[in-house]
């Protein structure tokens, strides 16, 4: 078949489908790369955002139906809901997330919405000492309840965190982090992006499926720190911290507490291994080639990474 065939086809193939697809979080980086693959692939998308600001305007202008609504408001989550096929669903690390799958779930359940993408993580479990962690796996046991036919994502790290935690100190980078020696692949939403735009599209073969998510490469922070030495083309350098000085440095930034009691507690998980390890899931389900590395992710966001991220823990003064 020509390429123009090819083309054709798929477009009639799209064409076809009425189906409507719901992505929540629609303004965060998971959800914006979903909506923005699934446009790029024909998909109708409802895009759902907190606030109609410059991200929502984007949306629309790729094609997105957007909503303006709330996670936690049993109203919205119907209005954003109807007629729906497949969503997926994705809410931030802040409290409420139990309260917005429960409302997510009664409001899905009641518009008939087929099929569900849960967001979750990797060290999601019973046992988990971290608040978020245990409810996003008290999260999953709720969806798994209902007759949504629903798949659980379960990515380590993502890349972009290595941005958000980034200090740059005149011509070189610095990562203090309390990860000692803990190994993970980093993954970008782009690539989680392929994942969640694929089972979307086809939802059966994933019914109770979980899919931990990883990158391609698994490395301690200081391999992660070469790799991005090469990407940016800049020195830049691991510098272990204690679990203490990083929870202290959150507070004093004024994050959360939940997330403070989040991060501080996914850091021993992170030492233990937990987040660590690689396998074939973007490949195999997304489609296409390997998921990007962290020297290729930081080499196409070079910019980002000429002043500091928002979270970096300084130095200790004095
Ligand atoms: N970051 C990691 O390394 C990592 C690793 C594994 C799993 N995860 C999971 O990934 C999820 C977060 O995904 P993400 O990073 O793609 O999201 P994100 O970038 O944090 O974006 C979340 C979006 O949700 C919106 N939002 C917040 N509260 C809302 C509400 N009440 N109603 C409607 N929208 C609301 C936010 O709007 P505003 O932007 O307007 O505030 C934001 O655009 C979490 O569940 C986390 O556990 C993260």
């Amino acid at each position: 078949m020509t390429g123009a065939k090819a083309k054709n086809r798929t477009e009639v193939h799209m064409a076809d489908d009425r189906r409507v697809f719901l992505i929540t979080g629609a303004a965060g980086k998971t959800g914006r790369a979903g909506a923005e693959l699934l446009l790029e692939r024909g998909f109708t998308v409802r895009a759902l955002v907190r606030q109609d600001d410059g991200r929502a305007r984007a949306l629309a202008a790729a094609g997105a139906e957007t909503v303006v609504g709330d996670l936690l408001d049993l109203d919205d989550m119907s209005r954003a809901l109807r007629g729906v096929s497949g969503a997926y669903f994705c809410y931030p690390i802040r409290e409420g997330l139990l309260e917005a799958t429960t409302v997510f779930a009664q409001a899905a359940v009641e518009a008939g919405v087929r099929s569900v993408v849960n967001m979750s993580q990797i060290s999601a479990r019973r046992e988990a000492k971290s608040n978020a962690a245990r409810q996003h796996w008290l999260g999953e046991r709720l969806l798994d309840r209902t007759d949504l036919l629903t798949t659980h994502l379960r990515p380590t790290f993502f890349a972009a965190w290595l941005r958000d935690w980034w200090e740059y100190r005149e011509g070189e980078g610095v990562l203090r982090l309390p990860f000692g020696r803990g190994r993970h692949a980093p993954i970008t939403e782009i690539d989680q992006a392929r994942v969640i735009a694929a089972v979307l599209a086809d939802p059966e073969p994933h019914r109770r499926k979980t899919y931990t998510l990883h990158g391609p490469i698994e490395m301690d922070h200081y391999e992660i720190a070469k790799a991005m030495s090469r990407g940016l083309g800049m020195p830049v350098h691991y510098e272990p911290i204690s679990v203490e000085e990083f929870a202290a440095a959150m507070t004093a930034r004024g994050l959360s507490t939940h997330l403070v009691q989040h991060l501080s507690n996914v850091a021993v998980d992170y030492q233990r291994g937990i987040f660590a390890g690689t396998n074939d899931v973007i490949e195999n389900i997304g489609g296409g080639g390997v998921p990007l590395t962290v020297e290729e992710y930081v080499t196409s966001r070079r910019e980002d990474f000429r002043t500091s991220g928002p979270n970096f823990v300084p130095e200790p003064s004095g």
